[in-house]
């Protein structure tokens, strides 16, 4: 069958290891104070590990509030069983205003009119839908300005069947270990929840820490922190500080080796011959492309794992098979085990290395990996 090896593997997947998962969230848990709660970030399915195995396991874990981006997230996420808060970072739209009401989501709010709209149609419902006013603080991206606190206070008391349920802001600087921008915006942000709790408006809690606030600055944890990237155990911005080595990573990337053969020196590889060999080699062929995820832009760049040892990957990425040297490595053979990303006997490629190779961040390394290949869960679900 396309796709699928002798033992009716996928020819490639995704393996998501829950126990790490669990490790990282007792890790972070371990780091806050008695009274700070923490929010998982799952949005985009889990930064490509499943939203919903992800969710369990949190919920397994005790958590109680999670972060997604859109309503329709909040709804399988609520459809799956999982209880307590659903924040919504994108917030609601006209269409789906019945839809937080019914899924009980808490939709973070950054204009006056979904206020308007998402009280109303509570009060008709007869329910009081909780909101987390966004307060841009710094990021340049969704919020309210700290001017206008005042105008959205008074909205926010008028409009009965709403209740602030959090006001929250967002650092841009915090994985860049920018100590002095990170502290001026929190100072910011403790301005305005000054003037909110000065008013009389009741807010139940406040949060901006993301993964690298959360390690780096334990003093802007405030009422709630935001993790996403630790959980899923990739460095919240370089450096080994705040312990980070300690987070396990949680997802790894495999294939199957499909065919080896030797070639002699000045033998081109793959399309354009962006490769030639230098000397007479042994070659492997993953059943691994562009369409998996596993971008043309690695192309003589990207290391693989194979029988615990490095092998250089050779010529252009196609869209479906991908070339290695196994030259080096005695024994490789059709049906060996790959890692493209992951621990191999004493060796790991992370997420961070195949970024760099990538030019891009680890984040999206996960989400590209996870969200094209099809997922294997350890232990299963
Ligand atoms: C609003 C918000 N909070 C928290 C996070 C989690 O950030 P990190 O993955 O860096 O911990 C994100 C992620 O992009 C976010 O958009």
């Amino acid at each position: 069958m396309a796709g699928m090896d002798a033992k009716g593997m996928n020819s490639h997947w995704v393996e998501i290891d829950l126990d790490a998962l669990r490790h990282n969230v007792r890790f972070l848990l371990d780091r806050l104070g008695a009274e700070t709660k923490m929010l998982a970030v799952v949005k985009s399915n889990a930064y490509g590990h499943g939203m919903l195995q992800v969710a369990r396991a949190l919920q397994d874990e005790g958590i109680s509030a999670f972060g997604v981006a859109e309503v329709e997230e909040g709804i399988e996420l609520r459809e799956a069983g999982i209880k307590g808060d659903i924040v919504v970072f994108l917030g609601v739209d006209r269409k789906s205003l019945d839809d937080v009401i019914h899924y009980d989501l808490q939709p973070v709010v950054f204009e006056k009119n979904h206020i308007v709209e998402l009280s109303r149609i509570a009060l008709v419902t007869g329910v009081r839908i909780g909101v987390h006013l966004k307060v841009d603080t710094g990021m340049g991206r969704l919020g309210i300005l700290p001017e206008d606190i005042p105008a959205y206070l008074a909205t926010l008391r008028r409009e009965k069947g709403i209740f602030l349920a959090g006001v929250m802001s967002h650092f841009p600087h915090a994985d860049l270990g920018e100590g002095r921008l990170c502290c001026e915006q929190n100072n910011l942000f403790a301005e305005v929840m000054q003037k909110i709790r000065t008013s009389e408006t009741p807010v139940t809690g406040a949060h901006i820490a993301n993964s690298a606030a959360i390690l780096r600055y334990p003093d802007m944890h405030w009422d709630m922190v935001r993790p996403g990237i630790s959980l899923y155990g990739c460095m919240a911005g370089e450096g080994d500080w705040a312990a980070q080595d300690q987070l396990r990573p949680v997802m790894s990337f495999k294939t199957r080796i499909i065919q080896v053969k030797n070639v002699p020196a000045g033998s081109g590889i793959s399309y354009g011959y962006t490769y030639v060999t230098d000397r007479p080699s042994r070659l492997a062929v993953l059943p691994i492309g562009y369409n998996d995820g596993y971008l043309r832009v690695l192309s003589n760049r990207a290391e693989v794992l194979v029988r615990g040892q490095r092998a250089p990957q050779r010529g252009r990425i196609c869209m479906n098979v991908t070339m290695i040297d196994v030259t080096d490595i005695p024994g490789a053979c059709a049906g060996d085990e790959v890692t493209l990303m992951g621990q191999q006997q004493g060796d790991r490629i992370s997420a961070e290395e195949v970024a760099t190779w990538m030019g891009t961040i680890n984040y999206e390394v996960v989400c590209l990996f996870g969200n094209l290949n099809k997922r294997l869960y350890l232990p299963e679900t």
